[in-house]
């Protein structure tokens, strides 16, 4: 059977943005951001994806596009006979740690919209508000488990019709819809009483958080989740695109469309969570608080949270997708199963890992696999600071050391004038230097 393909050059880059796209960007960035002291996090998070996220992009989806295979089958493809392959298996185990959490969230954000479907959430309940709406359900057994198994079994059966036409087309209209509503959003956050505080944490860097050398990890580390770096997720998407189309162009636009959504939601966020007093190293919950709290006060604010959270819930539709496909791809060649047998098999896997994660928010809460670590958090610490920055530093090694110069720059299609040489030096040099000096310091 002819191997899949996209059917044309803007349909990967949709699909590419849709994976970039995500719970990262809103949830995720808005309490690592704000667990890191804003600013002097954004400030390094932007020049991480300037300087080693989109070089890597670049890097990756060329290796995808050159092997034509999944992310171990690309090393062995290219790197016959080497051990090379061996740090593709860094991606696959990492999809399984994060889709198992994505998941757990995404089934949150799911939870959210039916209520606003049903229009419960349009007003805070008297007792407890928005915080304790949402401390009472994430604390249940049962609840979240059911929303968090809808979601898997959404993306599951989008993985395994083939995806493309589906998702193309809705990644057409979403992510537009999305980006108006936060540009709204942004807009009534901004009117809020207390706003300016929310902005100048976000916007003007408190240096002395830079001598902390964990933000330099948990800048890296939200880069890479952010653009689905690392894992082989833009490599198994490339291996789907012919060679005839250019990669510079598309890698730019992801990297800058995802920033867009990233800096945005914060300006949302913030304000919100400053004028509503909470506390914006709350973690995890942060944006399922604050955002209804801002829709409660907005006119039609029913109506934008019901947008809200079906463009959210979309959102992170279209990034599970990218992370279930490539334990997807790798077990369809491995054992030569169907698309549809291989994408139930590790859908069911993640949805059974993600019970513990979902259960750590209620009766499992006293385990703390990692320091003061809930599972989630723990989960997310291992694959995003850890196993991503690792597989991005072997495909970085593996294009700038393994493959002589030409071939690296042939297969990126940069020629060998000064941006295809600042993009090898960058990938060569630079992005490995740094990655290891960040790891190493937060090991030490
Ligand atoms: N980037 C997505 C987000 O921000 C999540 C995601 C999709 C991802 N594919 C990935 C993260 C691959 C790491 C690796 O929500």
């Amino acid at each position: 059977m002819a191997r899949e393909q996209w059917g044309t050059k803007l349909g990967f880059m949709l699909a590419a943005m849709g994976s970039a796209v995500g719970l990262g960007n809103i949830w995720r960035f808005s309490f690592v951001a704000g667990n890191n002291g804003g600013g002097a996090f954004l400030l390094l998070y932007l020049v991480f994806v300037f300087l080693i996220g989109i070089p890597l992009l670049l890097a990756e989806v060329s290796i995808g596009r050159k092997a034509k295979s999944d992310v171990i089958g690309s090393y062995q493809k290219l790197a016959p006979g080497t051990p090379w392959f061996l740090t593709g298996f860094f991606g696959v185990f990492s999809a399984f740690l994060i889709l198992s959490f994505y998941a757990v969230v995404a089934g949150w954000s799911l939870y959210y919209l039916f209520h606003y479907v049903t229009g419960d959430f349009f007003q805070a309940p008297a007792e407890g508000g928005y915080e304790g709406a949402f401390g009472g359900f994430i604390t249940q057994e049962w609840q979240p488990l059911f929303w968090s198994a809808l979601f898997m079994t959404m993306t599951i059966v989008i993985v395994f019709s083939g995806v493309k036409k589906g998702i193309e087309t809705a990644n057409k209209v979403f992510m537009p819809l999305l980006a108006l509503l936060l540009l709204a959003l942004a807009g009534v956050s901004l009117s809020l009483d207390g706003s300016m505080e929310g902005l100048s944490f976000l916007f003007q860097p408190d240096w002395s958080a830079l001598t902390q050398p964990s933000i330099y990890v948990q800048a890296l580390g939200q880069a890479f989740f952010s653009l689905s770096l690392g894992m082989g997720a833009l490599l198994t998407y490339g291996s789907y695109l012919s060679d005839d189309k250019r990669l510079p162009g598309a890698a730019v636009g992801i990297g800058l469309m995802d920033t867009f959504f990233a800096v945005i939601s914060g300006i949302v966020i913030f304000p919100a969570v400053f004028a509503f007093n909470i506390d914006p190293s709350s973690g995890p919950p942060l944006v399922f608080i604050t955002l209804p709290s801002i829709f409660e006060q907005m006119p039609l604010g029913g109506i934008a949270g019901l947008l809200f959270f079906f463009a959210l819930s979309l959102a992170a539709l279209s990034s599970a997708i990218s992370i279930l496909e490539v334990p997807t791809a790798y077990f369809m060649r491995l054992f030569r199963w169907s698309r549809t047998k291989a994408s139930v098999i590790v859908g069911a896997i993640m949805f059974f890992l993600g019970i513990s994660v979902s259960l750590g928010f209620g009766i499992w809460s006293g385990i703390t696999p990692i320091g003061e670590r809930n599972i989630l958090d723990s989960m997310d610490y291992i694959a995003s600071n850890i196993l991503l920055p690792l597989g991005g530093l072997s495909m970085a090694l593996f294009v700038g050391w393994y493959f002589t110069k030409a071939t690296a720059l042939k297969a990126v299609d940069f020629g060998d004038n000064v941006i295809g040489n600042v993009w090898y030096g960058l990938v060569k040099y630079l992005l490995p230097v740094m990655i290891i000096i960040i790891f190493i310091s937060s090991v030490l």
